[in-house]
């Protein structure tokens, strides 16, 4: 079922098969240094094995990243399965998928990213005990967003007193463009502070619920990016920050819950050389994180941890903040720096 692949960049890599139902896909172990490797289980349709391996890879780096940067006991894995979620997940898909996990003896464990919801997840643990972001159970942590909600909005207010001098978004106006999970809790946060809300999705009935329920004025999807506002909140989709569109941003703020918003490492330069100051999306959204490895970590006190945590990740974003400022860098290529120092001095 594990057949183990080489790899000079992560500790281990597999390509997970199973016959008899139809399970494809991919599990990588970046790093164990912090602590056992997390991170979600993803199922989509891919253009083939390859862009299913390479996104398994980028995406169990980035979750060591995150992990360090929340500084967190965890190192960073993750797990996909190729196919289509809503035509080929199946309970024996799922539970195939749990004795692969489980062959790994908890150097893995896993969660819900796209494509997989809690119920998934109770599938998996019929098979393994690494398994986190169930909804029932001692630690079970359940839905993490308006956790990651909050972790993006103490964020932008370290952004604001940067940029802006105070740290107060009362009459600040902030577009966000997605409003699901996250997206929606970072609104009802930013209405309760005063801001004003531009908003995009593109479900037009979450625009308009939005507009009722927050006063915010809806604005195009394609053209959220480019709205006149003080702050831009990207929380969809990965890619946004991108050569076509970080000439058009209007904001001097960028920070959201999207994972891997920039396109490549270069725009953190394009974004700094325009004076648009971007806080590293993996340390903003690390709250998510933080609310799962409640679970993973069996903590029994939660809301006290899980806020604790949210201050350490919050004093963290001030310091990359300040070096940022005094290096005159972006704070991306700062929180990079900060995190691969920490792993190196791990593994000394
Ligand atoms: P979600 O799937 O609940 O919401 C995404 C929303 O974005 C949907 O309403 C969708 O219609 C909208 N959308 C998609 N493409 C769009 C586009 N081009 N323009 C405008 N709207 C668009 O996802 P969720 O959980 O709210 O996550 C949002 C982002 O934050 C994702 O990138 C996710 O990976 C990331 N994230 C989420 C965490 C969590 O706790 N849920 C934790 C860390 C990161």
């Amino acid at each position: 079922m594990l057949t183990r692949l080489a790899s000079t960049s992560h500790e281990e890599v597999y390509r997970v098969e199973d016959d008899d139902t139809g399970l494809r896909g991919f599990i990588a172990i970046h790093s164990t240094r912090l602590g056992p490797a997390a991170g979600g289980l993803r199922m989509r349709v891919y253009d083939g094995d390859t862009a299913a391996l390479e996104d398994v890879l980028n995406l169990s780096r980035g979750m060591s990243y995150k992990n360090a940067a929340a500084s967190l006991p965890l190192g960073g894995g993750k797990a996909v399965i190729v196919g289509d979620p809503a035509r080929d997940k199946t309970p024996e898909l799922l539970r195939a998928m749990g004795r692969a996990i489980n062959a790994l003896q908890g150097r893995y464990w896993t969660a819900e990213d796209m494509g997989m919801s809690p119920a998934d997840m109770a599938e998996i643990a019929r098979e393994t005990h690494f398994v986190a972001g169930l909804d029932h159970g001692r630690h079970a942590s359940g839905d993490p967003s308006p956790i990651t909600a909050r972790g993006v909005f103490n964020a932008m207010r370290a952004g604001a007193a940067q940029v802006f001098g105070s740290d107060d978004l009362w009459g600040r106006h902030v577009a966000v463009q997605g409003l699901g999970h996250v997206g929606w809790h970072l609104c009802t946060l930013l209405h309760e502070a005063g801001a004003r809300l531009s908003v995009a999705d593109m479900d037009s009935t979450r625009v308009s619920d939005a507009v009722t329920a927050f006063g915010a004025i809806g604005v195009p999807a394609h053209t959220v990016h480019a709205t006149q506002a003080d702050i831009f909140a990207p929380c969809a989709i990965g890619g946004i920050l991108n050569a076509r569109s970080i000439p058009e941003i209007q904001a001097r703020l960028v920070v959201g819950a999207a994972n891997n918003q920039l396109a490549t490492p270069g725009d953190a330069d394009a974004l700094q050389a325009r004076g648009i100051l971007y806080l590293p999306d993996y340390v903003a959204n690390g709250g998510g994180i933080i609310n799962v490895a409640a679970e993973i970590l069996e903590i029994a006190d939660r809301s006290v941890w899980v806020a604790e945590r949210l201050g350490a990740m919050q004093a963290t974003m001030q310091q990359i903040l300040i070096r940022a400022e005094a290096e005159n860098s972006s704070p991306a290529v700062i929180a990079d720096r900060m995190v691969e120092d920490s792993l190196l001095q791990v593994a000394v």
